[in-house]
């Protein structure tokens, strides 16, 4: 049985038009089915708009389909009651593409990455914040961060405590959404080796969304790809890049600057794109 089972699900928005009233619902995902294993990482790419975020919140049931099922480690996520729900939340996490709203800016970082703790477990004040700073410190954020708040770190130290935050409660599966698009040129090769390496520690599963080929090539197993709502093409990474079928893949794929380049066990590398 895979981790997650995407069963043809379809979402349409209500259009507006430049006057802001209401015109005919737009498709924003249509009729998408994917599966994803335990332990594996699974791209969603396509252009902006193409509704990979709609997609990413579907799975973690942030928005309701119109149709279709998603089912999480056996469980119809749709058929579920709030509680049962709120539960089973705590093995799904996602990581936005800007940390600086998706942290609270009056929590300090240590403060942050055990609040899920004070909500979902019974853990006191000290074994919270005993595991907040483990977690910190695994991310590469020192101690001496712990009492600091968002508006004092850079970029890529927020991803790394948004990153830190959303393992605490152990998940099964991350949705990332964009990670590193927000971040310098120079810190994205280093928050996604980070995420790679705690994928393959941790045996977690992703569902990274990005526009960007460069890094999918970098870390997926699979890739989906998606425009307008449409699959368009799934597959290996390997084949996906090799072969891509779809007229609209090899467009993708033709923008990319440079091969990513390998070390000599053929093992893709990240130095991509500036990064050191
Ligand atoms: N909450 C919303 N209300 C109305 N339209 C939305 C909403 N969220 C997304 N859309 C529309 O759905 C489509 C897909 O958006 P999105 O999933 O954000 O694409 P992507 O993440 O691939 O850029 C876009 O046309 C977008 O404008
Ligand atoms: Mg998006």
């Amino acid at each position: 049985m895979s981790l997650l089972d995407v069963s043809a699900i379809s979402k349409s928005f209500a259009g507006r038009d430049l006057l802001g009233r209401r015109t005919r619902r737009l498709p924003a995902v249509h009729d998408v089915s994917f599966s994803l294993e335990k332990g594996e990482c699974l791209a969603v790419v396509g252009e902006s708009g193409a509704g990979k975020s709609t997609l990413g919140r579907i799975v973690l049931r942030l928005i309701k389909p119109d149709a279709g099922r998603v089912v999480f480690d056996g469980v119809d996520l749709l058929a579920l009651g709030s509680r049962e729900m709120r539960r089973l939340r705590q093995r799904m996490q996602m990581i936005f593409q800007d940390p600086y709203s998706s942290l609270d800016p009056r929590m300090s970082v240590a403060e942050a990455v055990a609040e899920p703790l004070l909500v979902h477990t019974d853990l006191d004040r000290a074994a919270r914040l005993r595991r907040g700073a483990e977690l910190l410190d695994r991310v590469g954020i020192g101690r001496r961060y712990l009492d600091r708040y968002p508006a004092e770190l850079s970029g890529g130290q927020l991803q790394r405590v948004a990153i830190a935050r959303a393992l605490t409660l152990n998940p099964s599966l991350i949705v990332c959404d964009e990670p590193v698009a927000a971040l310098d040129v120079s810190v994205r090769a280093q928050v996604l080796n980070l995420l790679r390496e705690l994928q393959e520690e941790l045996g977690l599963s992703y569902l990274f969304v990005s526009h960007d080929l460069a890094l999918v090539e970098v870390i997926a197993d699979r890739v989906l790809v998606m425009a307008e709502g449409r699959v368009v093409e799934q597959g290996d990474v390997e084949q996906i890049f090799r072969s891509p079928t779809h007229e609209y893949t090899q467009g993708l794929l033709s923008a990319i600057p440079v091969p990513v380049p390998r070390d000599a066990a053929g093992r893709r590398m990240v130095g991509i794109q500036g990064a050191p």
